[in-house]
């Protein structure tokens, strides 16, 4: 889906983190987020993307600026507001983030639970709908015959298609992906990006996703905004990243091969 009303869903000011003990991790960064766009968020391994996406649904609290999603301040939302904020943003973690020793249909119900602590998905019951809805999320990854295996039975792609599907749950507007493909494979890789992409296209999701190969942020995103030492260096297309922007963003020439 187009993001043709260029609706703002998400705007992001002045976004500053110190961590407790003084590391700096982010520094005024600020852009905006159009409804329907598939924005990629890239830098080196320690260049706040992570504290970047769990500032956006307050899994981590930014020291100063403010994040306002369909208009609703996040940085200033109470308690019971951010519950309601985060139940539309979903999101999908490096490491899956499921509970191993749980099914996978209850791992994808816990979605339903938000950003409650997995487990709690255990003494929870849940509605013969839910079930249906999470079975239907499970389809939709293709992997609805695993509903009754434990998670860490699954591949490590298998497990990251319940986090695809835990997040659906939620019926997100926003989907935050946390380098969702860095444990995987590359054939792996691409099949959950391709999910996200559909989702992206078919459902109209935001999704903003966190990636270490700039030939998936050239396959999948509309655009990209870049971090070095927690400052936004870059925000524009893809197609935009050349020799001297790549320097800018990674601190080094591009290795060419061949
Ligand atoms: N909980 C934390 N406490 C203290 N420092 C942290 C914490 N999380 C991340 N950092 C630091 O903040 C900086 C940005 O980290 P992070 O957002 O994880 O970057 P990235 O996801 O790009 O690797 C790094 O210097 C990292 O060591
Ligand atoms: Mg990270």
């Amino acid at each position: 889906m187009a993001h043709s009303d260029q609706q703002i869903q998400l705007e992001i000011k002045n976004l500053t983190k110190v961590y407790e003990g003084g590391v700096q991790a982010l520094t005024n960064v600020s852009f905006n987020v159009h409804k329907g766009e598939f924005l990629a968020i890239i830098g080196l391994s320690g260049s706040g993307k992570s504290t970047l996406l769990r500032c956006i649904n307050r899994l981590v609290d930014p020291t100063a600026g403010s994040v306002v999603f369909n208009g609703m301040s996040v940085t200033g939302a109470t308690d019971e507001e951010l519950r309601l904020i985060r139940r539309k943003i979903g999101m999908v973690f490096q490491h899956f983030n499921l509970v191993s020793r749980s099914s996978v249909l209850t791992n994808v119900l816990a979605g339903r639970l938000g950003y409650a602590n997995p487990a709690w998905s255990l003494i929870n019951r849940f509605s013969d709908d839910d079930i249906r809805l999470a079975m239907t999320q499970l389809e939709r990854v293709g992997i609805a015959d695993k509903a009754g295996y434990r998670a860490d039975e699954l591949s490590g792609g298998q497990q990251q298609r319940v986090g695809v599907a835990r997040a659906l749950m939620q019926d997100p507007e926003i989907i935050l992906a946390d380098e969702p493909v860095a444990s995987l494979d590359p054939v792996l890789a691409h099949s959950i990006m391709q999910y996200l992409e559909e989702i992206n296209k078919k459902d109209g999701v935001t999704v903003l996703c966190s990636l270490h190969f700039l030939d998936l942020v050239h396959r999948y995103s509309d655009r990209v905004i870049a971090l070095n030492n927690g400052q936004m260096v870059f925000d524009g297309l893809p197609s935009e990243i050349d020799d001297i922007k790549f320097k800018e963003i990674y601190g080094k020439d591009a290795e060419r091969v061949g």
